[in-house]
């Protein structure tokens, strides 16, 4: 057999997909620029409204305002709330992560409102009504005239949010709100790149992310705190789970070499909103004896601290249920997922690669 093999690292390592202006992560230094600011930066003076409105503007000939920005979405939230009774109809019986899929596949236009607004706003209307559903509670209304974070939070908890609720909510939706080529944006890319449509691609993007190697891990990161329990247990338990080969969720990134720039960020606003409810410092003797354990364990493999592991814990210190963490990040993601939909759109380029064929080939053509 004579099979010329592609020279691509199989996974796409390295590989650049696409050009972008939306967000570069540099694995080196452990740093994660957002349409040309710093994450920590961007934290620090902007909401969720504000980095949508330079995600949305990147690349384009009319730049969207930070106001246009939160009346689309004010506007966005409402419609989708009206048309819960049929997003909802296709999610009977399903989980909240599942529901979530099955109720934003059947988005659709709305008059008047740019596609990206109908689905960012959306978003967080299908969460909360999702969260409420199995406490047989009805769905929380949303409030066009609050910020987004405010309003997902209400919508999440059915109560009016503290500000440092929300504050801690708007720095996650920031941070998370874009991060290069993730494979839940690349999955939106590739559908986007075949000019279907944005609901189309976000949905896609949205199953992608859904995976514990990628924006499935909050949940299991709250599990294995749980289950490790007490201070005594943290270097037996770890030990353990490496001994049987098993990884440790919220740390390790196929990019990062250092660690993930995003967790420093969460955790600030953790501290920031400092709930009574939070062990930080368990956690952060979990975190350093896992760093310590993967260093031994994978000498060869700079293995650090993920986006994820932090985000367990704010999402939890906020009350929002396990169970609709990888929601609530798509609430967050559908920012970066739109803005590259639309930058894929805008080239034109059908995304296409080959495959390393390693299977058997046919004689040779009978003459
Ligand atoms: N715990 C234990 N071992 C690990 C971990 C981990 N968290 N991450 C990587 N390793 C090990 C692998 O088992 C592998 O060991 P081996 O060579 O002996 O087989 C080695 O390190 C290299 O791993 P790769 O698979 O090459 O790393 P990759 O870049 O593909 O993985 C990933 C990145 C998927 C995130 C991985 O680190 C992982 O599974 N982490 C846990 C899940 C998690 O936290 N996911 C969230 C990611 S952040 C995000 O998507 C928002």
């Amino acid at each position: 057999m004579n099979l010329q093999l592609s020279k691509s690292p199989i996974g796409l390592d390295g590989i650049a997909a696409a050009e972008t202006v939306l967000s570069h992560v540099d694995g080196e230094r452990g740093e994660l620029i957002i349409a040309g600011e710093r994450v920590a930066d961007l934290v620090r003076h902007t909401g969720f409204e504000g980095v949508t409105a330079r995600l949305w503007s990147g690349g384009t000939a009319r730049p969207v305002g930070e106001a246009e920005v939160r009346a689309a979405l004010g506007a966005a939230r409402e419609r989708a709330f009206a048309r819960l009774p049929d997003l909802l109809g296709a999610t009977r019986g399903l989980s909240i992560v599942d529901g979530f899929r099955a109720a934003i596949a059947g988005l659709r236009a709305e008059p008047g409102l740019p596609h990206e607004a109908t689905i960012v706003g959306a978003f967080p209307v299908i969460a909360g009504a999702l969260v409420q559903r199995p406490k047989g509670g009805n769905p929380v209304a949303p409030d066009p005239t609050v910020s987004h974070a405010a309003d997902t939070l209400s919508m999440l908890l059915d109560r009016k949010p503290g500000m440092r609720e929300v504050a801690a909510l708007d720095a996650y939706l920031v941070t998370a709100s874009d991060h290069g080529m993730n494979a839940s944006t690349f999955t939106t890319r590739v559908v986007a790149s075949t000019q279907a449509d944005l609901f189309a691609a976000v949905t896609a993007g949205y199953c992608a992310l859904t995976g514990p190697l990628h924006g499935g891990a909050p949940e299991p990161v709250l599990e294995m705190l749980d289950t490790i329990g007490s201070r005594e247990r943290i270097r037996p338990w770890i030990d353990g789970a490496l001994a049987r080969g098993e990884r440790l969720m919220g740390f390790g990134h196929r990019i990062y070499r250092v660690r993930d720039p995003r967790a420093d960020v969460l955790k600030g606003a953790i501290e920031r909103l400092a709930s009574g409810g939070v062990d930080l410092p368990f956690a952060g003797e979990v975190e350093a004896y896992v760093r310590e354990a993967l260093r031994r364990e994978k000498p060869d493999r700079p293995i650090d601290t993920n986006v994820e592991f932090y985000t367990a814990i704010l999402l939890d210190a906020l009350s929002i249920p396990r169970q609709a963490f990888t929601p609530v990040f798509a609430v967050a993601r559908a920012a970066g997922w739109t803005a590259h939909a639309r930058e894929q759109q805008r080239s034109g380029r059908l995304i296409r690669p080959s495959s390393a064929y390693i299977g058997p080939m046919p004689g040779p053509v009978a003459s």
